[in-house]
């Protein structure tokens, strides 16, 4: 039987790694993109070339609240299944609170925490008849806050929340579990004093890889007896004093 994820945010960057190991252990992947179609239909060819029939792209916006529930239905229609629903898609933003105004913050509440949820409410039927499961990208910062950065760091604070109610909710058909990764790629306008200021803080005292976060995620995917958890990927940045 063939297993399919649809990994969000799945064009570059951590979503690509994340898709290439799902991909290599077996699932199909639906290659969900916004902006960066151009990669996903690249990333979809490499797939093809390596097994046919082993992927799918599809673009949503999901900013838009409709889009998360057309997006799933797009991917049922598609595979006929769902096996795994990765939450990966993001916005990552500074937001001084003097600037950030409720605009802001409804932006990025609504990327980063409501998407998921109505992801998982759109698949939740399919996911229970396939016994599978979800995993959502949070961040260290959910529980450590970055400064200048209350309205991200709130978002994934509520997607580790919300991974623990679904993990109830869905329990027991649905496994619901959270990868929480520290400093893996930094923003694509990063600061190199910010960045070793980051590093100073990183008890194994480097960056950890994509291929870190994505090993995390497939062994959530297969974790038959874990459910509502948060693995911290962070070279042990969570336990620094
Ligand atoms: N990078 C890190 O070191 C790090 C650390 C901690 C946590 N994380 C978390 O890990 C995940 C991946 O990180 P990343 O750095 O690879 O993320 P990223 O590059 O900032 O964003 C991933 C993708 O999210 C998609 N996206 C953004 N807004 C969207 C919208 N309105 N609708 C649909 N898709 C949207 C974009 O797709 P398009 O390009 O197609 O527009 C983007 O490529 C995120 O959830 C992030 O919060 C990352």
């Amino acid at each position: 039987m063939q297993r399919i994820a649809l990994v969000t945010g799945a064009s570059r960057r951590v979503g690509a790694g994340i898709a290439r190991q799902l991909h290599a252990g077996g699932y199909a992947i639906a290659l969900h993109c916004r902006r960066s179609t151009s990669e996903a239909v690249a990333l979809a060819a490499a797939f093809e070339d390596a097994r046919t029939g082993s992927s799918s792209v599809h673009v949503a916006d999901l900013a838009e609240p409709a889009a998360a529930a057309t997006l799933v239905t797009e991917v049922i229609a598609h595979w006929g299944r769902l096996d795994l629903l990765v939450n990966n898609a993001a916005t990552f933003e500074e937001t001084p609170l003097a600037a950030a105004d409720a605009l802001a913050f409804d932006r990025i509440i609504d990327i980063n925490l409501r998407a998921p949820y109505l992801l998982a409410r759109a698949a939740a039927a399919a996911l229970r008849a396939a016994g599978g499961a979800i995993v959502n990208l949070v961040d260290v910062y959910a529980e450590r806050p970055k400064v200048a950065h209350a309205i991200y760091c709130s978002s994934k604070a509520g997607l580790v929340g919300l991974t623990k109610a679904l993990a109830r909710d869905l329990a027991p058909a649905v496994r619901v579990n959270a990868v929480a990764p520290g400093a893996i790629l930094w923003p694509e306008q990063g600061d190199a004093g910010e960045q070793a200021a980051v590093l100073a803080r990183i008890p194994l005292a480097r960056c950890g890889s994509v291929e870190d976060v994505a090993g995390a995620v497939c062994y959530l995917a297969g974790a038959h007896y874990v459910t509502g958890q948060v693995l911290a990927v962070d070279g042990g940045r969570s336990i620094y004093d």
